[in-house]
């Protein structure tokens, strides 16, 4: 699972226009300023190859990232980013979910949850529509350092919440890793479970 080499490929604004090769490739998804983009940076141990912000809605693009030469990392915009104009609101699910419904060599998607906040709504919507459609995910907790939180609950516990909706919707539950991008929490055990599912 080690990662010798990465390159940026291309951003594709719509599904059809995503390299077409038949290597192996893993959606980053999830809702705008949840980590995808410094989630990838972490798994290749590059500081800005997807570039990331504080506020939401930078990555608006679907962008190939080719690990090793052999296998690809998706970085996709983000959902759920209520001042993003309607347009490109519309423009989401039609490419995204372009995307997802022709893409053979897809692995797995990457479903990436905050788990500094509760439960949301559109993370359980956007699993179960995956699971509805038949495409394998693995849940990725994002921000699981962030231990100090004024009110509301730890990490661990929202984590526990959100599987406890989850497990109604699914009968055998997806994988599940608790990462942090700031701290290298999960990343191994990440690039592991990644290289499992390509080799199956
Ligand atoms: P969009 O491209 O807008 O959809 O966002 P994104 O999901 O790519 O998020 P991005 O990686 O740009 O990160 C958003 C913010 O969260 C940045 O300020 C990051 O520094 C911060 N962040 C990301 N991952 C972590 C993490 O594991 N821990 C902490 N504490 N902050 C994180
Ligand atoms: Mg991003």
């Amino acid at each position: 699972s080690h990662i010798k080499d990465v390159q940026f490929v291309k951003s594709s604004a719509r599904a059809r226009d995503c390299p077409k090769d038949n290597r192996p490739e893993f959606a980053v998804l999830g809702r705008s300023n949840v980590g995808k983009s410094s989630l990838i940076n972490s798994l290749v141990r590059k500081k800005e190859i997807a570039l990331t912000s504080k506020k939401p809605g930078k990555t608006q693009l679907i962008n190939h990232f080719l690990v090793n030469k052999s296998w690809y990392l998706v970085d996709l915009p983000g959902y759920g980013f209520a001042k993003a104009p309607e347009a490109a609101k519309t423009d989401w699910s039609s490419f995204t979910k372009g995307y997802f419904l022709n893409k053979s060599t897809l692995v797995a998607v990457l479903l990436l949850i905050d788990a500094s906040v509760p439960p949301q709504k559109i993370d359980l919507d956007c699993a179960n529509w995956l699971g509805r459609n038949n495409i394998p995910i693995t849940f990725v907790f994002t921000k699981c350092d962030k231990m100090k939180v004024a009110k509301g609950k730890r990490p661990d516990e929202n984590i526990r919440d959100f599987q406890e909706l989850i497990r109604q919707n699914y009968k055998q539950h997806p994988p599940w890793i608790m990462t942090s991008s700031a701290t290298g929490m999960g990343r191994d055990e990440l690039l592991l479970h990644m290289s499992q599912l390509r080799n199956y």
